[in-house]
């Protein structure tokens, strides 16, 4: 399962991808404004810094809801570098954009995704990625895990290519449970990439191992 980093969090990005185990950035524009990142040109600016830390790929969400906007600010986006993949709403439009770009050969990641229903639209124009947020279903009592297995079994009877996201993950166990199921990419803060370091046995051992040694030298 690839590891990507839902922050715009530069210091973030760089532990992450300096751990050894990052395959990419999902930001959003909530995020960015937790940055103090506003405005168009510094919203840029910061896309291409994320690119010059990570190789992999980075969504940059378009804040147009109309087709023509989200096509004029998508080609704008997908220009900056070749590791930016087009952020693009769940709506009509969005999925309408999504077609557009995927003609292009251009990436693109379907956001605010619910529903399996919502997820099928997305593979069948063509997204490259498919964001279900399972965090904000369990917020309100749904099962976010049970979507991403349909959306995974859905997409395994029709062998499309879309990868599934699992976004809105918050904790350790969301990663864990995703691996289970089988999603492609999963994007989460730091907090539940490092948390899968941590067993107390795995400290207890080292301090062990080290003082056992340790008593060799004395
Ligand atoms: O990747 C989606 C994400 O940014 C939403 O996460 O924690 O705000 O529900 P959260």
């Amino acid at each position: 399962m690839k590891f990507f980093i839902d922050t715009a969090n530069l210091g973030e990005i760089k532990e992450a991808q300096e751990l050894g185990v990052l395959d990419g950035v999902t930001t959003n524009p909530s995020l960015m404004a937790k940055e103090g990142i506003t405005g168009e040109k510094n919203i840029i600016n910061h896309y291409k810094a994320i690119c010059e830390i990570v190789d992999g790929d980075v969504s940059a969400e378009v804040i147009a809801t109309d087709f023509d906007g989200m096509i004029m600010e998508g080609e704008a986006l997908a220009a900056l570098h070749p590791q930016i993949v087009v952020k693009l709403p769940m709506i009509a439009e969005g999925i309408k954009a999504c077609k557009y770009f995927s003609g292009k050969g251009i990436k693109t990641n379907v956001t605010l995704v619910f529903s399996s229903g919502q997820a099928l639209l997305a593979a069948k124009a063509g997204a490259a990625y498919v964001s279900p947020f399972l965090g904000r279903l369990d917020d309100v009592s749904t099962d976010g895990l049970h979507l991403i297995s349909e959306i995974k079994q859905v997409f395994d009877n029709y062998s499309f290519e879309t990868q599934i996201l699992s976004a809105s993950v918050r904790h350790t166990m969301h990663v864990v449970n995703c691996a289970k199921i089988g999603s492609d990419v999963m994007t989460g803060p730091l907090s539940s990439i490092k948390g899968l370091l941590k067993h107390p046995l795995t400290d207890n051992g080292l301090a062990q191992f080290l003082a056992d040694y340790n008593k060799g030298n004395n």
